[in-house]
């Protein structure tokens, strides 16, 4: 939305917003957020009735932003034990939570064990560290099993995760084996399946063929007397980054095309565990800007907008080829009149954060928004080139407030120490 040729955010000013609290600078709009929360849980409880949406907290690991979901009842994906932590003190229920990842350290089942967490067990390895860890604190973990699924998906090779030869969970067709040996194991209790595809994706349809591959297993280990309380099919909405030729599939598209095939598959099994779904980027992305301010600007062999915001806060771009829109958004409805390539400040030929884009023409002091910077965005920082990392605001209604203060380069050092030979 622009108002008086600024860019707004939730109807929010992002040239004052800049303006108060300096640049570079993320702004999330908690409304958004909630909002997409609630398309979500709509669009899935409208077709099957025991569904729960986790958030999965590595796209934006701000406690202010998990707070807020957590106070709608959204529970947590959490890849590691300082995203346990964070979902908890958000406040979020342990039952909500599923602890996931591929390399778990004996603390990190430790933890989940003591916190009564749910397990995703990516190997049989883990399941019987985990029985172990269970044992020591007298105890039953509760887990379900990563699957993979091996299912091609049409997103960047480097976020596609159920391929047959990706690093995750176990393959489909070992899963009821993988079932039988959790059956053995006096401190564990499997009750659940868990899968995640990919990530940006913007067909609905891989989406179904994994429900499909879930209730196939889940079909098979109902056979066998397994009991299952939920299956888990992970997230990967994706978003459309390209405001004008992306699709734009939506929660609602979403639980049309996967839902059905989910509750016709557990019918015919004659169960009815919940449906459980890790939403990051399609609950987040859309609700946060990045603002970041032009330094300099120079003709070379094109023109570039040297801004104060590079790979260190937004490495999408850098890692992905993703794209970004970007806006002058002191003056949003300028004609878009010439080409610049917006350049970040980090030593690396690869700190581009837009190439050649179309924006009115840009001098020192503009402010550039970059669009859709709520997911991987802060959570993907870095120090790089010791730069602190910048504050994050969230806005809600007409309110403001930093939800991270700017680290300063004195956080920098403050965690470095000189060995004794040196002083
Ligand atoms: N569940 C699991 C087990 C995951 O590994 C992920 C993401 C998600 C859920 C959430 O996926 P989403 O709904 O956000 O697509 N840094 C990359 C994305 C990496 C995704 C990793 N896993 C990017 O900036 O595009």
């Amino acid at each position: 939305m622009i108002q008086k040729g600024h860019l707004c955010i939730s109807g929010q000013d992002c040239v004052a917003l800049a303006e108060k609290y300096g640049t570079p600078l993320y702004v999330t709009s908690e409304d958004r957020i909630c909002e997409q929360f609630e398309n979500y849980r709509k669009a899935l409880t409208a077709r099957y009735p025991k569904v729960q949406v986790l958030f999965a907290a590595k796209a934006n690991g701000n406690l202010a932003v998990i707070r807020a979901l957590a106070q709608l009842g959204a529970g947590a994906d959490v890849f590691s034990s300082g995203e346990l932590r964070l979902a908890l003190d958000a406040g979020m229920s342990p039952e909500k939570l599923l602890f996931n990842g591929s390399s778990k350290t004996p603390e990190d089942l430790a933890l989940a064990v003591e916190k009564g967490v749910r397990v995703s067990a990516d190997s049989l390895d883990e399941l019987h560290q985990l029985d172990a860890a269970a044992k020591a604190a007298g105890k039953v973990a509760k887990i379900a099993f990563r699957v993979n699924p091996a299912l091609e998906v049409p997103t960047h090779p480097k976020i596609a995760t159920g391929l047959a030869t990706s690093k995750f969970g176990i393959p489909h067709k070992e899963i009821p084996t993988a079932y039988r040996e959790a059956l053995t194991c006096k401190n564990i209790k499997p009750v659940g399946l868990h899968c995640h595809i990919g990530s940006q994706i913007l067909d609905v349809e891989p989406f179904a063929r994994a429900a499909e591959v879930m209730v196939r297993i889940a079909r098979e280990l109902t056979d066998m007397g397994v009991q299952l309380e939920f299956i888990d099919l992970g997230g990967g909405l994706g978003i459309p980054y390209h405001h004008d030729t992306d699709p734009a599939p939506t929660p609602e598209d979403y639980s049309a095309k996967v839902v059905p095939v989910f509750r016709e598959g557990v019918e015919a099994c004659g169960i009815s565990p919940e449906l459980w779904v890790e939403p990051g980027r399609s609950l987040v992305a859309d609700s946060t800007v990045l603002l970041t301010r032009v330094n300099s600007t120079k003709n070379a062999h094109k023109r570039f907008a040297n801004v104060d915001a590079g790979f260190n806060l937004l490495i999408r771009p850098a890692m992905y080829d993703a794209y970004h829109e970007v806006i002058v958004a002191n003056r949003a409805d300028a004609p878009l009149s010439t080409e610049y390539t917006v350049t970040g400040p980090i030593c690396e030929t690869g700190d581009i954060l837009a190439p050649d884009r179309r924006l009115p023409p840009v001098a020192a002091g503009d402010l550039i928004a970059v669009l859709d910077a709520g997911a991987y965005g802060f959570a993907m920082s870095s120090q790089y080139n010791c730069r602190p990392r910048c504050p994050e605001v969230l806005i809600q209604g007409t309110r403001a407030a930093l939800m991270r203060r700017g680290e300063t380069i004195s956080d920098i050092t403050a965690a470095m120490e000189l060995p004794p030979w040196q002083k």
